[in-house]
């Protein structure tokens, strides 16, 4: 017999429990690898809910595979650019993500990447390990001042307020784009709502924090690296479609900017070409919200989705 929920691929602790314990049969691939697009069609088949991952793309084709009683797809992620929104919608499938659970620790990543490319954290290690560590030298690894200086922040969403209130601690200006002014940030940490070529020219650090649609995708583009400081650096926890990835491998060559520190990339895992070669940017393999905590906070919410929508009540956190 057809489980109810497929989850799609491993997840950390409690796993599939919560949605066992609601009385769901649950078919769960225990894979931590990207599950093939024709695996992913079968194993929907039949079941009243799918628990998705980034790395699956929800299309109107895998809707139709799973079949008219597929009512709920609960994506383990605050974005849901997998996911064709508009297809779900003429099907009548909820979509729910987990937004708000992993708000801190993602803007904690943010700033991981901020201190760790401002400070050269990553080269210096390298140095360390690699044995070419003489002697404490007055000219090695300088890097940026990240006290006082400008925090830019492109997207100003509940991470990106998140980013600039840490920003404060470090006694930052915080300037901010938004489609709406952002009354909260404004209030309580001062921030300026700027357009986008101010923020660039004016900020030392520049947090890009948007969701993925086809007003962000490429916004921070050559154009935008020839308006930044040559000094700035360029933080990317977000969604890396909104940057262009090949130009940013460019601007970093040329020094047109000093740094970059990324989570996430155009076309992840793979990166642009020479990208990986630089030393002035520092990669992750996207753990924004990657904390024991957050992540357990993630699978109960997806699966509190799953359990409400099954038993006929209204989603948690439905997108849009
Ligand atoms: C991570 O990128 C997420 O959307 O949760
Ligand atoms: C969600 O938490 C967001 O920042 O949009």
């Amino acid at each position: 017999m057809t489980a109810d929920v497929f989850v799609t691929r491993t997840l950390p602790d409690p796993a599939a429990e919560p949605l066992v314990a609601a009385g769901l049969t649950v078919d769960h691939r225990d894979d931590d690898s990207g599950c093939p697009p024709a695996e992913l069609a079968e194993r929907a088949a039949g079941v009243r809910a799918l628990l998705t991952v980034l790395s699956d793309r929800v299309d109107a084709a895998l809707m139709d595979a799973a079949g008219p009683q597929l009512a709920v797809i609960a994506n383990y992620a605050v974005g849901f650019d997998n996911i064709d929104l508009d297809a779900a919608a003429e099907r009548g499938i909820v979509v729910t993500n987990t937004p708000d659970v992993l708000t801190e620790a993602t803007a904690d990543l943010a700033w991981a990447l901020l201190l760790a490319a401002a400070r050269r954290v990553v080269e210096g290690d390298r140095y360390v390990r690699d044995g070419r560590w003489q002697s404490p030298s007055p000219v090695l690894l300088l890097g940026a001042p990240v006290h006082g200086a400008t925090l830019g922040v492109v997207g100003m969403g509940k991470i990106g307020t998140a980013v600039a209130r840490r920003g404060r601690g470090f006694s930052m200006p915080i300037l901010y784009t938004n489609r709406s002014p952002n009354a909260e940030a404004e209030a309580e940490l001062g921030a300026e709502r700027v357009p986008l070529d101010e923020l660039l020219a004016r900020s030392d650090f520049v947090s890009v924090n948007a969701p993925l649609n086809d007003d962000s995708r490429h916004l921070i583009d050559a154009a935008a690296f020839a308006r930044m400081k040559p000094t700035a650096i360029l933080v990317n926890a977000g969604r890396g479609p909104i940057v262009d990835e090949a130009a940013l491998v460019e601007a970093l060559r040329e020094g047109r900017i000093a740094g970059a520190g990324l989570d996430v990339f155009e076309r992840e895992p793979q990166l642009a070409d020479g990208l990986a070669e630089l030393d002035n940017v520092v990669l992750l393999p996207h753990v924004g919200s990657a904390t024991t905590e957050t992540r357990g906070a993630m699978v109960r919410l997806a699966a509190d989705n799953i359990i409400a929508v099954l038993a006929g009540r209204d989603p948690l956190t439905p997108v849009r």
